[in-house]
């Protein structure tokens, strides 16, 4: 009956000439390879039962599997398998939500990410209180959803005691130690390594790009500002998107764009104990030429090495990427205070700051985190409850 879902029950049928499993569903044919679906059986010999692992690894399902019966039952489709009469059991549920027919360019990572320029935060910066954020899960949750949607967040009343922004970064995921150290100190040092441990203005970078995986997350912990009013003593932060960044480059100059995305940009870093050096694209694409990550950092970038047209060509385009980063409109400004910490996707999200007065005992405390177990931490908040004893 046409709009009674409840009696247009899917009918599974073997296609013929492929032995590919078709299910006639809502008025759409879905179509699943036998190999693929075999490989995707979830009967106790292919999946542990415990721990939900695959036992089988491509090379033992037979390369000329076909789908050869299926019958349908009320909730699932059961299916043999030529030539070896395996049987599968597959639930039509999960079937039709791994439908491959109709499965567009939909990027999980990119599932709702709000790309933003300065104007769409309307004033307001992602933000949350420190205790609410520790006491109540799912207001963590959405705190934490904000890096993974908007590429940062603030929180705010974060006890003023050093070594916190590890307790912060502990909350949601584990501490990427480096030569820094587990946490890094971010104040005016007499013999400096780093431009940051100066009061000179810092344009906006991305961490670490010396370094492959660079640190996914990083977080920025204010102890002290660099002035008691926090008006004109300078150290002002400021924050732009690169992915929207990225897509208004692709839009306005696909040549800068597709040289941007098409060079090796080593950068390294070299202090008495350490030598790192990493060499990949400013923007990174993946194989369906979504933007998946940004490595940006003047400060340690090295002689770019290729043959001189291209070294032509990218100088082009690596000077109106720089131009656009820099783009007053992109940039979301605002002075951390004491007890404020910062959470970003240093993937993503480019950080700055201008040039504050070297007298005054600005101090900030960061570390690096990656954002796997913050997504993870994410996920599991967001379970239903004791949804993961149901494997
Ligand atoms: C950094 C940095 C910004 C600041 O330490 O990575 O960019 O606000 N610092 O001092
Ligand atoms: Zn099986
Ligand atoms: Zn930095």
């Amino acid at each position: 009956m046409p709009g009674d879902t409840g009696s247009m029950r899917e009918t599974a049928s073997v296609r013929a000439a492929t032995g590919d499993l078709e299910l006639a569903a809502d008025g759409r044919t879905l179509r699943f390879p036998a190999g693929w679906l075999r490989d995707n059986c979830p009967c106790p010999l292919c999946l542990d039962p415990v721990t939900g692992q695959r036992l089988h690894d491509i090379t033992d399902i037979p390369e000329d599997c076909a789908v050869a019966t299926t019958s349908d039952e009320p909730e699932h489709i059961v299916v043999t398998f030529a030539p070896d009469g395996h049987s599968s059991r597959f639930s039509r549920a999960w079937l039709t939500g791994h439908a491959l027919d109709g499965y567009g360019d939909s990027d999980p990572r990119a599932d709702g990410k709000q790309l933003w320029r300065k104007a769409d935060l309307d004033g307001r910066i992602p933000e949350g209180d420190w205790r609410a954020y520790l006491e109540n899960p799912g207001y963590r949750a959405d705190r934490l959803r904000d890096v993974m949607r908007k590429g940062f967040v603030m929180l705010r009343d974060v006890p003023v005691a050093a070594g916190t922004v590890l307790t912060v970064a502990r909350t949601f995921g584990y501490v990427r130690e480096t030569n820094y150290g587990a946490l890094f100190d971010v104040r005016v040092e007499p013999a400096p390594e780093n431009l940051a441990f100066t009061s000179s203005e810092i344009t906006p970078h991305t961490d670490n790009p010396y370094r492959d995986p660079v640190p996914t997350v990083q977080l920025l912990h204010c102890l002290r500002s660099a002035g008691p009013g926090d008006v004109g003593a300078g150290g002002e932060s400021g924050l732009v998107d690169g992915f929207m960044a990225a897509a208004i480059l692709r839009d306005e100059d696909p040549e800068a764009f597709a040289v941007v995305t098409g060079t090796m940009c080593s950068f390294g870093y070299t202090d008495n104990g350490t030598e790192l050096r990493a060499c990949q694209p400013l923007i990174h694409l993946d194989p369906r030429g979504r933007v998946r990550g940004i490595r940006f950092n003047n400060r340690s970038a090295l002689p770019l090495r290729a043959p001189y047209d291209e070294v032509l060509a990218f100088y082009a385009g690596y000077r109106r990427w720089a131009a656009l980063l820099r783009r007053d409109e992109l940039r979301v400004e605002f002075t951390l205070k004491p007890g404020d910490c910062l959470i970003f996707d240093n993937t993503r999200v480019l950080h700055a700051r201008t040039a504050f007065t070297a007298t005054e005992p600005r101090h900030l405390q960061g570390c690096y985190a990656d954002l796997d177990g913050l997504e993870s931490t994410v996920a599991v908040l967001s379970r239903e409850p004791r949804s993961w004893t149901a494997r």
